[in-house]
């Protein structure tokens, strides 16, 4: 009994630690980024970043420009995570940067990140 809640506990701990190596965008793949972007984001923000997507340079307000490497909402990598999760009407703004939680797995979400990162000229 006692080392099966030992057990549990490690368990927990690793786990807890597995996630705590998932997160963020430093061991991300940017490459599934890109990959990622191109396939969900780009339509908008353009493939080079800059807002000018086919769909994009039709949208008021218009997408992020991801070459300039400023936000609204806060700069932070947990900042854009919260946006691209949650959409930018959950921090008052457009409904067209719509939540992606859902759809996109959260490795891929943080890959996502580092690739935006990549678009800064
Ligand atoms: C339908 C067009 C559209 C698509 C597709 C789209 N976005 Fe956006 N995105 C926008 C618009 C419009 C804004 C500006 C929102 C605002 O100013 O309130 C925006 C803003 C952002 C921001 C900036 C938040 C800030 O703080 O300035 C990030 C980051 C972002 N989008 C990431 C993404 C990612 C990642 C994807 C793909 C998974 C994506 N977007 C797909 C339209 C889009």
């Amino acid at each position: 009994m006692r080392l099966g809640i030992s057990w549990t506990i490690a368990m927990a701990l690793l786990m807890g630690a597995g996630h705590v190596l998932a997160e963020g965008t430093e061991g991300a793949d940017a490459a599934a980024g890109k990959t990622k972007y191109d396939q969900f984001c780009s339509t908008c923000h353009g493939t080079a970043g800059d807002g000018q997507g086919p769909v994009g340079k039709t949208l008021n307000p218009p997408p992020r420009d991801f070459t300039t490497g400023d936000f609204k909402y806060g700069g932070t990598d947990q900042d854009l995570f919260d946006v691209i999760t949650n959409g930018a009407a959950a921090k008052g703004g457009s409904p067209l940067m719509a939540p992606w939680g859902a759809v996109i797995p959260e490795a891929d979400r943080w890959a996502i990140i580092k690739h935006i990162r990549s678009l800064r000229k």
